[in-house]
């Protein structure tokens, strides 16, 4: 049992009041030395000695709402079949009273804002309802959402409740994967998708009815949508927007005073409980939770929300180890992962209902905060952590943080545990951090990331005016400047920042702008058969090379024959893709490389819509399979604003608005050290590192992007050989004039 007794019993001797600073430059995970993390480990061997001490704090109060079924409701339901079982739970969601009242509604208004707590139906009912009622005759019913694996989820259970194939009737839009057919009438999209389709064709005509979801998220895309107001080209197009928290008057209000839908809640109480003093590592103390609960308390599953991928990893492998040590003594414990890259197949997973007797633990990105919502949830851990984008308007600069999340975010996290019965949440962090140290809500995107792919799409659809943009929340000024000085010194803008031909080119491409501008660029160089490959393997992320525990250095020799020659990190994904290509794309080929086949097929996918996207923009299909320096020089047209330069220490610095970065360890140049470096992306870990690297001449800087560097920025080529020349040169016109002064003085 938790103790509620007020004695103070500190689960770690390490840092206490330290700890909380250190998570908030985000390092938490890694400020914690290896020493205190084997101490910790081993101090929590037994879960049932060991505690993590926490004190209950107050208890949200929620309607308490009735919807036991009686034990013969329960037996006739179990009696049919599984699509009457999904259309029989359709009518249990507190969505679907209003069912009539929402068509009404909708009838009645073009833009309607809709207000219901998550789990309460809104993201698989709406479009059902509106399909049901007739709206998908006159057009596709379009649905966004922020996140992918969103999109994706949700179809499939829209699908299933339908009784369609997925892709047919309904289906699901993200980029580089288009699951949706002629036959699709509802559409499942991430918002950047909805945005795309909006440049190609501004009055939406194949929709009839758009749901913008989740808009409490304020992700860039739908703030972007908001501003353009997708509803103004066509009176009979509807638009619904639809959010999980409670503060919709301000989308009320920026739409008009649109009217506000409000879903009754059906919420029951949560008991918050918080440590007595900071955890100096939360993922430990989140594991040893878990642990308790599962010994400790009554049935029910637990969701636990990290910040990513390696996290939930690493608490996954150690869950199952020290599960593993205590056999059966305890109950089973199902371990269920959900971030973005989880492969489809084993997303499905977390839905399947937990067995009798066994206890399922969620270990989810904060997609499980409002996007997702799976069933059965009684217990939340929250350590009190997101992963954030972050901007640095100055240096241009971004980068994902480890942040601590607002007050608005750990309350639906903490409401995640009540849905189906009274629940409880276990906040890794005192009341006082909550009080204290968190932001009321969390700052929208749109006002911490880079905007230059939002200005060429917004250039491209002919707007000018950005400060004048009607956005809901203005980004910094700093910002939109420092997107149209990029856009301008990747050619994309001239200089009355109107969109050149080059940036209409680019515009083309969903990608960043500098990809877009690396592709574009490739023309020039004859190698857009080369770049458009890279392009597409850098789109897959580090999910292309795979380690395991017990064949690392085959794993790490087969990686290295990539990189054979130093050729960089984008020469070597090239030279992996090339390679598979020569093979037939074999399958066998990638088991004997470690390398993932199923991102390969990714990538190859992705190449192929780049490719197809060439064509669009009348870019030939060439290649120079012996010219390395027309695929690094295409690269720096894209990259030279991540341009950084070695320094003696072995770090680098960025040649523009310097700053201290270093090759990230993965990279095949780790050990080389080049003077010169051109990166794809900065992740912010132990330090800040460069991840994709490869090697350049500085003076391709100077020739690829004259208005962006200078001579001096590039100056000091000690080895250069020019440099040398022009060395020696000056140095013998000095010694020359000093021997002239002297043989004057000699003289006089
Ligand atoms: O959008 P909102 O949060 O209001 O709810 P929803 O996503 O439409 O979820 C309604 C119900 O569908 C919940 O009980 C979910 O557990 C269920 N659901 C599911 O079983 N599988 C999915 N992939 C998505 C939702
Ligand atoms: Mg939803």
């Amino acid at each position: 049992r938790y103790r509620d007794d007020g004695a103070a019993e500190k689960m770690n001797p390490h840092g206490e009041q330290d700890a909380w600073e250190d998570h908030q430059i985000g390092k938490a995970k890694l400020s914690f030395g290896s020493k205190n993390k084997k101490q910790a480990s081993d101090d929590y061997q037994f879960v049932f000695e060991d505690q993590i001490d926490f004190i209950k704090a107050s208890v949200m109060d929620g309607d308490k709402f009735d919807n036991d079924l009686s034990p013969d409701a329960l037996e006739e339901l179990e009696a049919k079949t599984g699509l009457e079982k999904l259309q029989e739970d359709r009518k249990t969601l507190p969505i679907y009273p209003y069912r009539e009242q929402l068509l009404q509604a909708v009838k009645d208004y073009q833009v309607l804002v809709i207000v219901g707590e998550t789990g309460s139906g809104k993201t698989t009912q709406i479009p059902q309802y509106l399909h049901e009622a007739g709206y998908t005759k006159l057009g596709k019913v379009g649905c966004t959402q922020p996140r992918r694996v969103a999109a994706m989820s949700v179809a499939a259970r829209v699908s299933q409740e339908m009784g369609v194939k997925l892709g047919h009737e309904v289906g699901y839009s993200i980029r580089f994967e288009d699951n949706t057919s002629e036959k699709t009438i509802i559409k499942y999209m991430t918002d950047g998708m909805l945005l795309r389709e909006f440049l190609g064709e501004p009055d939406l005509a194949s929709y009839s009815v758009i749901m913008v979801d989740e808009a409490h998220e304020r992700t860039l895309s739908t703030d972007i949508l908001f501003g353009l107001d997708i509803s103004r080209f066509r009176p009979d197009l509807k638009l619904l927007i639809s959010s999980a928290t409670l503060d919709a008057e301000k989308f009320s209000d920026y739409f008009d005073s649109a009217p506000i839908f409000k879903i009754p809640g059906r919420r029951y109480p949560v008991e918050i409980h918080y440590t007595r003093a900071p955890e100096a590592d939360y993922l430990d103390a989140a594991i040893v939770t878990v642990l308790q609960i599962h010994v400790t308390q009554s049935p029910g599953d637990i969701l636990v929300f990290f910040t990513g991928q390696e996290e939930i990893e690493t608490a996954e492998e150690t869950l199952k180890h020290r599960t593993k040590g205590l056999g059966t003594k305890i109950a089973e414990l199902i371990i269920c992962p959900i971030y973005a890259n989880l492969p489809t197949e084993l997303q499905a997973k977390i839905f399947e209902p937990t067995p009798e007797g066994a206890r399922k633990v969620v270990l989810a990105t904060n997609i499980a905060e409002t996007s997702l919502t799976i069933d059965g949830i009684k217990y939340v851990i929250d350590p009190g952590f997101c992963k954030m984008k972050s901007y640095n308007p100055r240096t241009g600069m971004e980068s994902l943080l480890v942040t601590p999340v607002s007050k608005a975010s750990a309350m639906q996290r903490a409401g995640r545990s009540g849905r189906t019965g009274p629940g409880m949440c276990f906040r890794l962090y005192t009341a006082y951090n909550y009080h204290h140290d968190l932001d009321d809500n969390t700052v929208p995107e749109i006002q911490r990331t880079n905007l230059a792919s939002v200005v060429l799409s917004l250039k491209s659809l002919g707007i000018h005016d950005l400060l004048n943009f009607d956005f809901m929340d203005p980004p910094p000024s700093e910002a939109l400047l420092k997107a149209l000085e990029l856009l301008f010194a990747l050619n994309a803008l001239n200089k009355h920042g109107e969109l050149t031909k080059v940036g209409r080119r680019m515009a083309e491409f969903p990608l960043d702008p500098m990809q877009a501008k690396m592709i574009v660029a490739s023309d020039k160089y004859k190698c857009s058969d080369e770049i458009i490959s890279i392009a597409a393997m850098l789109s897959i992320g580090n999910s292309i090379f795979y380690r395991p525990k017990d064949k690392q250095v085959h794993a790490d020799n087969a990686r290295m024959n990539f990189h054979t020659g130093n050729v960089g990190d984008h020469m070597a994904l090239l030279k992996v893709y090339n390679s598979w290509r020569e093979t037939n794309f074999s399958t066998q080929w990638c088991y004997e490389n470690y390398i993932q086949v199923r991102s390969m097929k990714r990538a190859r996918d992705i190449r192929d819509q780049l490719e197809g996207l060439l064509e669009r923009v009348e870019i030939e299909l060439s290649s120079s399979p012996n010219e390395l320096d027309a695929v690094k020089k295409s690269i720096t047209s894209g990259f030279f604003p991540h341009s950084a330069r070695l320094q003696k220490n072995g770090s680098y610095r960025t040649v523009k608005h310097p700053q201290t970065v270093h090759i990230h360890p993965s990279s095949g140049l780790a050990q080389v050290l080049p003077r010169w470096v051109v990166y794809h992306e900065l992740v912010l870990t132990t330090k800040e590192y460069m991840r994709q690297v490869t090697e350049l001449k500085p003076d391709w800087l100077v020739e690829i992007a004259p208005h962006y560097y200078q001579l001096k920025d590039v100056e000091d080529r000690m080895l250069s050989l020019s440099h040398v020349l022009m060395l020696s040169l000056s140095l013998s016109l000095s010694l020359s004039y000093l021997s002239f002064h002297s043989s004057k003085l000699n003289f006089l």
